[in-house]
Protein backbone atom coordinates (compact mmCIF):
# COMPACT_ATOMS: atom_id res chain seq x y z
CA UNK A 1 0.00 0.00 0.00
CA UNK A 2 1.32 3.55 -1.23
CA UNK A 3 1.82 6.41 1.51
CA UNK A 4 2.18 9.69 1.25
CA UNK A 5 3.12 11.91 3.44
CA UNK A 6 3.19 15.39 3.09
CA UNK A 7 4.61 17.96 5.79
CA UNK A 8 3.65 21.40 6.83
CA UNK A 9 5.85 22.93 8.92
CA UNK A 10 6.85 25.72 10.28
CA UNK A 11 9.70 27.33 11.30
CA UNK A 12 10.86 26.25 14.67
CA UNK A 13 13.06 28.78 15.22
CA UNK A 14 11.06 30.79 16.96
CA UNK A 15 10.29 30.25 20.25
CA UNK A 16 6.47 29.88 21.26
CA UNK A 17 4.75 32.86 23.07
CA UNK A 18 3.54 32.12 26.29
CA UNK A 19 0.17 32.97 26.25
CA UNK A 20 -3.19 32.03 27.78
CA UNK A 21 -3.97 28.15 28.91
CA UNK A 22 -3.05 26.54 31.73
CA UNK A 23 -2.58 28.58 35.22
CA UNK A 24 0.30 30.32 35.49
CA UNK A 25 1.15 31.31 32.12
CA UNK A 26 2.56 28.07 31.06
CA UNK A 27 2.43 27.12 27.28
CA UNK A 28 -0.80 24.89 26.02
CA UNK A 29 0.51 22.22 23.43
CA UNK A 30 -2.37 20.71 21.76
CA UNK A 31 -1.99 17.68 19.45
CA UNK A 32 -4.56 17.39 16.81
CA UNK A 33 -5.40 13.61 14.94
CA UNK A 34 -8.10 14.15 12.06
CA UNK A 35 -8.04 10.72 9.78
CA UNK A 36 -12.53 11.24 9.39
CA UNK A 37 -11.73 9.74 5.73
CA UNK A 38 -8.96 9.37 3.46
CA UNK A 39 -5.82 11.52 4.98
CA UNK A 40 -4.40 10.59 8.57
CA UNK A 41 -3.02 13.48 9.97
CA UNK A 42 -1.21 14.58 13.10
CA UNK A 43 -0.71 18.40 13.91
CA UNK A 44 1.11 20.27 16.88
CA UNK A 45 0.31 23.82 17.33
CA UNK A 46 1.50 25.46 20.75
CA UNK A 47 -0.42 28.60 22.07
CA UNK A 48 -2.13 29.11 18.64
CA UNK A 49 0.93 28.72 16.67
CA UNK A 50 1.63 25.62 14.34
CA UNK A 51 4.71 23.77 15.20
CA UNK A 52 4.18 20.38 13.18
CA UNK A 53 1.43 19.03 10.79
CA UNK A 54 1.81 15.61 9.24
CA UNK A 55 -0.50 14.01 7.07
CA UNK A 56 -0.32 10.36 4.86
CA UNK A 57 -2.71 10.23 2.58
CA UNK A 58 -4.02 6.91 0.70
CA UNK A 59 -3.44 6.18 -3.30
CA UNK A 60 -4.50 3.01 -2.44
CA UNK A 61 -8.46 4.37 -3.61
CA UNK A 62 -7.34 5.54 -7.28
CA UNK A 63 -7.37 2.38 -8.71
CA UNK A 64 -11.17 2.51 -7.44
CA UNK A 65 -12.63 5.92 -8.51
CA UNK A 66 -13.40 6.57 -4.76
CA UNK A 67 -12.78 5.94 -1.02
CA UNK A 68 -13.03 2.60 -0.25
CA UNK A 69 -14.17 2.67 3.64
CA UNK A 70 -12.53 -0.69 4.42
CA UNK A 71 -9.12 -0.10 2.71
CA UNK A 72 -9.42 3.39 4.08
CA UNK A 73 -9.74 2.24 7.55
CA UNK A 74 -7.04 -0.48 7.59
CA UNK A 75 -4.70 2.27 5.97
CA UNK A 76 -5.53 4.70 8.98
CA UNK A 77 -4.41 1.78 11.15
CA UNK A 78 -0.99 1.73 9.40
CA UNK A 79 -0.55 5.09 9.12
CA UNK A 80 -2.02 6.75 12.63
CA UNK A 81 1.60 5.77 14.81
CA UNK A 82 4.25 6.73 12.62
CA UNK A 83 2.27 9.84 11.49
CA UNK A 84 1.95 10.97 15.22
CA UNK A 85 5.30 9.96 15.98
CA UNK A 86 6.65 12.24 13.00
CA UNK A 87 4.35 15.07 13.83
CA UNK A 88 5.70 15.08 17.65
CA UNK A 89 9.41 14.61 16.13
CA UNK A 90 8.86 17.82 13.79
CA UNK A 91 7.33 19.95 16.40
CA UNK A 92 10.04 19.50 19.07
CA UNK A 93 7.85 18.09 21.46
CA UNK A 94 7.90 15.12 23.64
CA UNK A 95 4.35 13.05 24.74
CA UNK A 96 4.58 14.44 28.70
CA UNK A 97 4.74 18.04 26.84
CA UNK A 98 0.88 17.79 25.41
CA UNK A 99 -1.84 19.34 27.69
CA UNK A 100 -4.61 17.91 25.58
CA UNK A 101 -5.36 15.75 22.73
CA UNK A 102 -7.79 17.13 20.41
CA UNK A 103 -9.36 14.61 17.78
CA UNK A 104 -11.74 14.98 14.85
CA UNK A 105 -15.17 13.22 16.10
CA UNK A 106 -17.02 13.54 13.03
CA UNK A 107 -18.32 13.60 10.29
CA UNK A 108 -16.53 11.02 8.32
CA UNK A 109 -16.40 7.37 7.82
CA UNK A 110 -17.33 5.78 11.00
CA UNK A 111 -14.44 3.29 10.07
CA UNK A 112 -11.62 5.75 9.47
CA UNK A 113 -13.15 7.99 12.37
CA UNK A 114 -12.45 5.14 14.81
CA UNK A 115 -8.71 4.71 14.11
CA UNK A 116 -8.35 7.89 15.42
CA UNK A 117 -10.54 8.57 18.13
CA UNK A 118 -9.63 5.16 19.67
CA UNK A 119 -6.10 6.39 19.27
CA UNK A 120 -6.48 10.04 20.58
CA UNK A 121 -8.60 7.77 23.87
CA UNK A 122 -5.49 5.53 24.53
CA UNK A 123 -2.83 8.11 24.36
CA UNK A 124 -4.92 10.55 26.47
CA UNK A 125 -5.69 7.89 28.98
CA UNK A 126 -1.85 6.63 29.06
CA UNK A 127 -0.35 10.15 29.56
CA UNK A 128 -3.20 11.47 32.47
CA UNK A 129 -4.50 14.52 29.90
CA UNK A 130 -8.06 15.61 28.98
CA UNK A 131 -9.44 14.81 25.46
CA UNK A 132 -11.05 17.43 23.37
CA UNK A 133 -13.78 16.53 20.26
CA UNK A 134 -14.01 18.28 17.35
CA UNK A 135 -16.35 18.77 14.83
CA UNK A 136 -14.42 18.22 11.68
CA UNK A 137 -16.77 21.44 9.25
CA UNK A 138 -16.03 23.48 12.73
CA UNK A 139 -12.19 22.60 12.04
CA UNK A 140 -11.95 23.80 8.17
CA UNK A 141 -13.43 26.88 9.00
CA UNK A 142 -11.41 27.15 11.85
CA UNK A 143 -7.95 26.60 9.99
CA UNK A 144 -8.16 30.42 9.06
CA UNK A 145 -7.27 31.33 12.57
CA UNK A 146 -4.02 28.61 12.36
CA UNK A 147 -0.39 30.85 13.24
CA UNK A 148 2.52 29.85 11.31
CA UNK A 149 4.60 32.79 12.32
CA UNK A 150 3.32 34.26 16.28
CA UNK A 151 2.62 37.43 14.60
CA UNK A 152 0.61 36.27 12.04
CA UNK A 153 -2.88 38.67 12.29
CA UNK A 154 -4.91 38.07 9.15
CA UNK A 155 -7.79 36.75 11.02
CA UNK A 156 -11.24 37.03 9.49
CA UNK A 157 -13.08 39.15 12.31
CA UNK A 158 -16.72 37.73 13.74
CA UNK A 159 -19.37 37.51 12.29
CA UNK A 160 -18.31 36.47 8.70
CA UNK A 161 -19.38 34.28 6.35
CA UNK A 162 -17.77 30.83 5.44
CA UNK A 163 -18.50 29.20 1.90
CA UNK A 164 -17.57 25.27 3.32
CA UNK A 165 -16.79 23.59 -0.01
CA UNK A 166 -15.65 19.46 0.16
CA UNK A 167 -16.44 16.01 -1.39
CA UNK A 168 -19.31 15.76 1.19
CA UNK A 169 -20.67 19.80 1.86
CA UNK A 170 -21.28 22.62 0.31
CA UNK A 171 -22.65 25.23 2.63
CA UNK A 172 -22.65 28.78 3.82
CA UNK A 173 -21.88 29.42 7.35
CA UNK A 174 -22.69 31.96 9.46
CA UNK A 175 -19.40 32.03 11.85
CA UNK A 176 -20.19 34.57 14.91
CA UNK A 177 -17.50 32.63 17.17
CA UNK A 178 -15.38 30.06 17.03
CA UNK A 179 -17.88 28.09 18.94
CA UNK A 180 -20.86 29.60 16.79
CA UNK A 181 -21.93 28.87 14.01
CA UNK A 182 -24.72 28.66 11.80
CA UNK A 183 -25.40 26.50 8.50
CA UNK A 184 -27.90 29.38 6.61
CA UNK A 185 -27.67 27.41 3.27
CA UNK A 186 -26.85 24.18 1.93
CA UNK A 187 -26.78 21.61 -0.65
CA UNK A 188 -30.09 19.78 -0.91
CA UNK A 189 -28.06 16.66 -3.12
CA UNK A 190 -24.90 16.10 -3.93
CA UNK A 191 -22.06 18.94 -2.72
CA UNK A 192 -20.36 20.44 -5.46
CA UNK A 193 -16.88 18.71 -5.13
CA UNK A 194 -18.93 15.16 -5.25
CA UNK A 195 -20.70 16.79 -8.59
CA UNK A 196 -17.13 17.44 -9.98
CA UNK A 197 -15.42 14.11 -9.29
CA UNK A 198 -18.65 12.55 -10.67
CA UNK A 199 -18.20 14.55 -14.12
CA UNK A 200 -14.74 14.07 -14.24
CA UNK A 201 -15.52 10.25 -14.02
CA UNK A 202 -17.72 10.67 -16.59
CA UNK A 203 -14.99 11.69 -18.62
CA UNK A 204 -12.94 8.76 -17.69
CA UNK A 205 -10.17 10.90 -15.73
CA UNK A 206 -8.75 9.88 -12.93
CA UNK A 207 -9.80 10.58 -8.92
CA UNK A 208 -10.10 12.46 -7.07
CA UNK A 209 -11.32 14.66 -10.24
CA UNK A 210 -10.97 18.47 -8.63
CA UNK A 211 -7.70 18.66 -9.61
CA UNK A 212 -7.61 17.34 -12.53
CA UNK A 213 -10.62 19.20 -13.95
CA UNK A 214 -8.78 21.92 -12.24
CA UNK A 215 -5.71 21.44 -14.20
CA UNK A 216 -7.43 20.93 -17.80
CA UNK A 217 -9.79 24.28 -17.04
CA UNK A 218 -6.81 26.63 -17.20
CA UNK A 219 -6.31 25.22 -20.85
CA UNK A 220 -10.30 25.66 -21.72
CA UNK A 221 -13.13 28.17 -22.89
CA UNK A 222 -14.94 28.80 -19.40
CA UNK A 223 -17.78 29.97 -21.93
CA UNK A 224 -17.75 26.53 -24.05
CA UNK A 225 -20.84 25.18 -23.20
CA UNK A 226 -23.52 26.04 -21.16
CA UNK A 227 -25.10 23.49 -18.41
CA UNK A 228 -28.28 23.93 -16.77
CA UNK A 229 -28.39 26.33 -13.45
CA UNK A 230 -30.59 25.05 -10.67
CA UNK A 231 -33.22 27.53 -9.23
CA UNK A 232 -33.31 26.62 -5.60
CA UNK A 233 -35.19 28.98 -3.30
CA UNK A 234 -33.02 31.15 -0.36
CA UNK A 235 -29.18 30.31 0.16
CA UNK A 236 -29.24 26.42 -0.45
CA UNK A 237 -27.23 24.61 -3.52
CA UNK A 238 -28.01 21.65 -5.97
CA UNK A 239 -26.06 20.36 -7.68
CA UNK A 240 -27.57 17.08 -8.92
CA UNK A 241 -29.15 19.06 -12.07
CA UNK A 242 -25.27 20.08 -13.34
CA UNK A 243 -24.39 16.60 -13.31
CA UNK A 244 -27.28 15.17 -15.24
CA UNK A 245 -27.12 18.28 -17.72
CA UNK A 246 -23.50 17.36 -17.88
CA UNK A 247 -23.93 13.47 -18.42
CA UNK A 248 -26.64 13.95 -20.91
CA UNK A 249 -24.95 17.14 -22.99
CA UNK A 250 -22.23 14.36 -23.37
CA UNK A 251 -23.96 11.71 -24.29
CA UNK A 252 -25.82 13.26 -27.63
CA UNK A 253 -22.00 15.43 -28.25
CA UNK A 254 -20.96 11.47 -28.06
CA UNK A 255 -22.82 10.47 -30.67
CA UNK A 256 -22.01 12.73 -33.08
CA UNK A 257 -18.10 12.57 -32.42
CA UNK A 258 -17.73 9.47 -30.57
CA UNK A 259 -13.87 11.33 -29.34
CA UNK A 260 -15.96 14.13 -28.32
CA UNK A 261 -14.19 14.12 -24.32
CA UNK A 262 -10.80 13.72 -25.64
CA UNK A 263 -11.08 16.63 -28.35
CA UNK A 264 -13.08 18.84 -26.32
CA UNK A 265 -11.53 17.96 -22.66
CA UNK A 266 -10.11 21.22 -21.80
CA UNK A 267 -13.27 23.41 -22.65
CA UNK A 268 -15.73 20.71 -20.95
CA UNK A 269 -13.48 20.85 -17.70
CA UNK A 270 -13.71 25.08 -17.94
CA UNK A 271 -16.85 25.24 -18.85
CA UNK A 272 -17.82 22.79 -15.91
CA UNK A 273 -15.70 24.94 -13.39
CA UNK A 274 -17.25 27.60 -14.47
CA UNK A 275 -20.78 26.90 -13.75
CA UNK A 276 -19.58 25.14 -10.26
CA UNK A 277 -17.96 28.27 -9.30
CA UNK A 278 -21.00 30.89 -10.58
CA UNK A 279 -23.51 28.70 -8.57
CA UNK A 280 -21.75 28.87 -5.75
CA UNK A 281 -20.48 32.47 -6.01
CA UNK A 282 -24.12 33.86 -6.78
CA UNK A 283 -25.27 32.37 -3.92
CA UNK A 284 -22.88 33.89 -1.07
CA UNK A 285 -23.08 36.93 -2.32
CA UNK A 286 -26.98 36.85 -1.64
CA UNK A 287 -26.15 36.20 1.53
CA UNK A 288 -23.49 38.30 2.31
CA UNK A 289 -25.98 41.46 0.77
CA UNK A 290 -28.96 40.57 3.10
CA UNK A 291 -27.09 39.73 5.88
CA UNK A 292 -24.27 43.14 4.81
CA UNK A 293 -21.64 41.23 5.86
CA UNK A 294 -18.24 41.89 3.58
CA UNK A 295 -16.13 39.52 6.02
CA UNK A 296 -15.45 36.62 3.45
CA UNK A 297 -13.70 32.87 4.07
CA UNK A 298 -13.67 29.98 1.57
CA UNK A 299 -12.79 26.29 2.81
CA UNK A 300 -12.81 22.73 2.13
CA UNK A 301 -11.36 20.70 -0.17
CA UNK A 302 -12.87 22.35 -3.32
CA UNK A 303 -11.81 25.77 -2.02
CA UNK A 304 -8.11 24.55 -3.89
CA UNK A 305 -9.51 25.21 -7.04
CA UNK A 306 -8.40 27.81 -9.12
CA UNK A 307 -11.36 29.42 -10.23
CA UNK A 308 -12.85 29.71 -7.28
CA UNK A 309 -10.10 31.63 -5.46
CA UNK A 310 -10.22 34.03 -8.87
CA UNK A 311 -13.84 34.54 -8.17
CA UNK A 312 -13.20 35.50 -4.41
CA UNK A 313 -10.54 37.99 -5.85
CA UNK A 314 -13.25 39.07 -8.26
CA UNK A 315 -15.91 39.33 -5.69
CA UNK A 316 -13.18 40.60 -3.00
CA UNK A 317 -12.74 43.80 -5.87
CA UNK A 318 -16.48 43.98 -7.55
CA UNK A 319 -18.55 44.18 -3.65
CA UNK A 320 -15.31 45.33 -1.71
CA UNK A 321 -15.43 42.52 0.46
CA UNK A 322 -12.49 41.01 2.67
CA UNK A 323 -12.11 37.84 1.26
CA UNK A 324 -9.71 34.57 3.37
CA UNK A 325 -8.21 32.13 1.05
CA UNK A 326 -6.51 29.21 2.73
CA UNK A 327 -3.21 27.87 1.85
CA UNK A 328 -3.50 24.87 -0.20
CA UNK A 329 -2.10 22.91 2.76
CA UNK A 330 -5.33 23.97 5.02
CA UNK A 331 -7.44 23.22 2.14
CA UNK A 332 -7.66 19.65 2.10
CA UNK A 333 -8.50 17.33 5.44
CA UNK A 334 -5.66 18.06 8.02
CA UNK A 335 -5.13 17.82 11.81
CA UNK A 336 -3.59 21.46 12.10
CA UNK A 337 -7.36 22.78 11.73
CA UNK A 338 -8.07 19.91 14.20
CA UNK A 339 -5.56 21.29 16.57
CA UNK A 340 -6.50 24.90 16.41
CA UNK A 341 -10.12 24.19 16.96
CA UNK A 342 -9.04 22.16 19.78
CA UNK A 343 -6.57 25.35 20.81
CA UNK A 344 -10.25 27.06 21.10
CA UNK A 345 -12.00 25.06 22.90
CA UNK A 346 -9.02 24.47 25.25
CA UNK A 347 -9.47 28.24 26.27
CA UNK A 348 -13.39 27.30 27.82
CA UNK A 349 -11.81 23.70 28.80
CA UNK A 350 -14.67 22.48 27.03
CA UNK A 351 -13.65 18.70 27.12
CA UNK A 352 -15.11 15.55 26.23
CA UNK A 353 -15.71 12.37 28.24
CA UNK A 354 -13.20 8.75 27.41
CA UNK A 355 -16.64 7.57 26.52
CA UNK A 356 -17.45 10.02 23.71
CA UNK A 357 -18.03 8.00 20.54
CA UNK A 358 -17.30 9.12 17.45
CA UNK A 359 -20.44 10.65 14.87
CA UNK A 360 -20.76 9.24 11.09
CA UNK A 361 -23.36 12.18 10.87
CA UNK A 362 -23.25 15.37 12.52
CA UNK A 363 -24.03 18.46 11.46
CA UNK A 364 -22.37 21.94 12.84
O1 LIG B 1 -12.37 18.62 2.15
P1 LIG B 1 -11.91 17.45 1.34
O2 LIG B 1 -10.45 17.17 1.28
O3 LIG B 1 -12.59 16.12 1.80
C1 LIG B 1 -13.91 16.01 2.16
O4 LIG B 1 -14.74 15.87 1.24
O5 LIG B 1 -14.15 16.10 3.40
O6 LIG B 1 -12.49 17.69 -0.14
C2 LIG B 1 -12.29 16.78 -1.17
C3 LIG B 1 -12.92 17.37 -2.42
C4 LIG B 1 -12.95 16.37 -3.58
O7 LIG B 1 -14.23 16.40 -4.16
C5 LIG B 1 -11.90 16.92 -4.53
O8 LIG B 1 -12.14 16.62 -5.88
C6 LIG B 1 -12.04 18.41 -4.28
O9 LIG B 1 -12.19 18.50 -2.88
N1 LIG B 1 -10.89 19.17 -4.74
C7 LIG B 1 -10.96 20.08 -5.75
C8 LIG B 1 -9.64 20.56 -5.93
N2 LIG B 1 -8.82 19.94 -5.03
C9 LIG B 1 -9.61 19.09 -4.30
N3 LIG B 1 -11.99 20.49 -6.48
C10 LIG B 1 -11.73 21.39 -7.43
N4 LIG B 1 -10.50 21.90 -7.69
C11 LIG B 1 -9.44 21.51 -6.95
N5 LIG B 1 -8.23 22.03 -7.20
Amino acid sequence: MTVMIKENISSQTHSAPSLTGRAGGESVTILGIESSCDDTSAAVIRDGVLLSNVTASQAVHEAYGGVVPELASRAHQQNIVPVVDQALKKAGVSREELTAIAFTRGPGLMGSLLVGVSFAKGLAAALNIPMIDVNHLQGHILAHFIKTQPTEESQPPFPFLCLLVSGGNSQIVLVKAYNDMEIIGQTIDDAAGEAIDKCSKVMGLGYPGGPIIDRLARQGNPDAYHFSEPHIPGYDYSFSGLKTSFLYNLRDWMQEDPDFIEHHKEDLAASLEHTVVDILMKKLRLAARDLKIRHVAVAGGVSANTGLRQAFQDYARRYHWHVYIPPFSFTTDNAAMIAIAGYFKYQDRDFCPMEAPAYSRVSI
